[in-house]
């Protein structure tokens, strides 16, 4: 990271503001005033008018996402996942949400600030599995289950999805463990074999489970261990 991004996160001043600082000589790296703000500082020292900085620590949260809430930092027609949690959780660096779910959909979503866990977890060839429990229109069928489990094509895409996992617990009611994350995915794999969706709800991304004592809007940070049990 170049000296006035680090500066930056380190302290909330804009970059304009950290390199203000670094050409008023108020800056060290190893001991030694820098005043070059593209240095390259990762492992080093630094320090401003000698004091010694560091990054946050990243944040990681879990929410019990309601429905009725968009996954978007702002909307002028819907409240956002963002007006759910406070700005005390995030004081230096923007949040990101992790992947999205629809608005009608409730359940398990992760949010951070830390760029590159986000990207494992959503890449698309990320392979880290999501679990929805899904409530269905129609009874499903022997034969509907082992089309999805195999892959279907969906309307407008040129691969059929990758194979999948699927438990039904009840007629109506299905369990599906989803390898990949396209859009709309659970609703259009059920729109696909003649089906529909009627409720939606992520119940675990990786061997993260949505925290039972969580209420729809409520959130709270994960311990270490979940942050890696997130992505595997
Ligand atoms: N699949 C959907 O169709 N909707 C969601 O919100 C998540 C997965």
């Amino acid at each position: 990271m170049r000296l006035d991004g680090f500066i930056s996160h380190a302290t909330g001043a804009s970059r304009r503001e950290a390199q203000r600082y670094i050409k008023e000589g108020r800056v060290a790296v190893d001991g030694e005033i820098s005043r070059d703000a593209a240095i390259k500082v990762d492992n080093r020292k630094v320090t401003l008018d000698d004091q010694h900085i560091v990054l946050p620590s990243p944040v990681y949260l879990m929410l019990h996402k309601p429905a009725g809430y968009l996954c978007a930092n702002t909307d002028g027609q819907h409240p956002t996942v963002l007006d759910l949690i406070s700005t005390q959780q995030h004081p230096t660096e923007p949040l990101q949400i992790v992947g999205r779910l629809d608005l009608d959909t409730t359940g398990l979503l992760l949010l951070t600030t830390d760029g590159s866990w986000n990207h494992r977890i959503t890449a698309p060839n990320s392979r880290c599995t999501k679990v929805y429990c899904a409530e269905l229109a129609e009874p499903i069928t022997a034969d509907a289950i082992a089309t999805l489990k195999n892959g279907v094509m969906l309307h407008s895409e040129t691969k059929p999805t990758l194979p999948c996992q699927i438990f039904s617990s009840s007629p109506r009611q299905v369990t599906i463990t989803l390898q990949e994350g396209r859009y709309h995915q659970v609703k259009r794999m059920f729109a696909a074999v003649g089906n529909r969706v009627v409720s939606l709800h992520r119940a675990q991304i990786g061997e993260l489970k949505i925290d039972p004592q969580l209420s729809p809007g409520e959130f709270r940070h994960l311990t270490p261990e979940e942050v890696i049990s997130a992505c595997p």
